[in-house]
């Protein structure tokens, strides 16, 4: 609400107030007062946080409120950050990664710059398959240090917020460490500019990525597994369930069959989807009310309406494109089809070895035609939707918690831009 010049400023309590913005990319479902354009972008602003909540923000030279921090606690003991006229947006919301596994497959990348396809190695017996046999080698301290370093990397790069899925573990006890991991870096994550500063990591179990090769001849003993030992006991370690629903990998009745009881034990679920082929992932997410369709690559118009229909977000990947050296998803068709469109790095071993969002926005940009404004809405707002959490993140509103990236750019135009470097300074993560 636009106050009053001529009224007295309100009074407000706020215990932390970060000032001196250059322009505030808010990303906001509903109009700011002050701000203008589809991003809404204050210039000169500030935001104030209360307890971890956004309670303020503004134009910080005309309407800026009185900040106390409670009854009768002066200005002065408030903390003040002086964002130095830097760009400020929300943290980037990075919906869909593969953060814990041990090795890499550098060989297999290079195997594929000879013409060597993905899906071949992968029938061979490689692929997932060489990164789930590292991990499992791999003991819970090596495997936590690594998932640590990468985090560390994406907050680097602006990302506030992080799933990550398992699914290089493949047996029970695997695919249980790497969910206590994923739940654990919850709790150990700092950052060095602020120490109470933490990415937000969501666990997804993806036991459904792969049959591993002692199931390789009794798939349904392994589909059982899953079924009967897996999702119940990790109920309460994961909070979605994901399944990668491809020829080489699980077939469409699989994959519902595994989502269906997923759905029935409280997971919220998200699909692999026609990533390689069209193989009905997205019809399936459709149907059974999954919270995001990923890849996408193949999906048909009438998938698409389907997804709509559901409130299917659609995540895109240009990540494996880049690398996979495959066509991109066409996003400009998805986003006529009125569907929820979210980016995301997939940052995995083998088709997206990279940590930074900042390559998904440029990509997203220069490779597959989203503007600037659809691009960052699907870095912020509907990553945090496609990961159920639009009413806590994605967006620099009131209610929202403190949750931003401090770009070190006078104007957002540069983002995607300027490509190939690092444009941000810090994120700001409210405890
Ligand atoms: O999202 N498609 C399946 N899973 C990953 C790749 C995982 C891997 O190759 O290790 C993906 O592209
Ligand atoms: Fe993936």
């Amino acid at each position: 609400m636009m106050p009053d010049p001529s009224q007295p400023p309100a009074r407000m309590q706020a215990n932390m107030v970060i000032r001196n913005i250059g322009q505030l990319v808010t990303v906001a479902q509903h109009p700011v007062a002050g701000a203008s354009g589809p991003l809404q972008v204050i210039e000169n602003a500030a935001v104030a946080i209360h307890d971890g909540v956004i309670v303020w923000l503004g134009r910080s030279d005309e309407y800026e409120p009185m900040f106390h921090h409670d009854a009768g606690t002066a200005l002065s003991e408030i903390t003040i950050i002086d964002a130095q006229g830097m760009v400020v947006t929300p943290g980037l919301v990075d919906s869909h990664t593969h953060l814990v596994f041990a090795g890499d497959r550098a060989e297999e990348f290079h195997l594929r710059r000879q013409g060597v396809s993905y899906g071949a190695l992968l029938a061979q017996g490689r692929g997932i398959l060489t990164t789930v046999k590292a991990t499992r080698d791999a003991d819970t301290k090596t495997l936590t240090d690594l998932a640590s370093a990468r985090l560390q990397t994406m907050r680097k790069h602006g990302t506030t917020t992080v799933e990550a899925k398992t699914g290089y573990g493949l047996d029970t006890i695997t695919e249980q460490r790497c969910l206590r991991i994923i739940n654990n870096l919850n709790a150990m994550e700092a950052s060095p500019l602020y120490e109470h500063s933490r990415v937000r990591v969501v666990p997804t179990f993806l036991g459904a990525h792969s049959v591993p090769p002692e199931y390789r001849d009794k798939r349904d003993v392994y589909i059982d597994l899953v079924l009967e030992e897996m999702l119940p006991s990790f109920i309460g370690l994961a909070r979605f369930c994901d399944v990668f629903c491809e020829r080489e990998a699980f077939s469409l009745d699989e994959s519902r069959r595994i989502l269906s009881r997923a759905k029935e034990l409280g997971y919220l679920l998200k699909v692999h989807a026609d990533q390689l082929s069209a193989s009905g992932g997205a019809r399936l997410a459709a149907e059974l009310g999954a919270t995001s369709a990923d890849h996408l690559d193949f999906a048909s118009d009438a998938d698409l309406d389907a997804m709509r229909e559901a409130g299917v977000v659609a995540t895109l990947l240009p990540g494996c494109s880049y690398t996979l050296r495959s066509p991109y998803p066409a996003a400009r068709r998805l986003l006529e089809h009125g569907v929820y469109v979210a980016l995301a790095t997939d940052f995995n071993p083998g088709t997206s070895y990279c940590e930074n969002m900042q390559m998904t926005l440029g990509l997203a940009m220069s490779a597959m035609g989203m503007s600037l404004e659809e691009a960052l809405t699907a870095a912020t707002i509907n990553g945090a939707r496609a990961l159920a959490l639009q009413d806590l993140t994605g967006s620099v509103e009131v209610g929202k918690r403190g949750e931003l990236a401090f770009w070190s750019i006078t104007n957002y135009h540069e983002i995607g831009y300027h490509f190939g470097v690092n444009l941000v300074h810090s994120v700001f993560i409210a405890s």
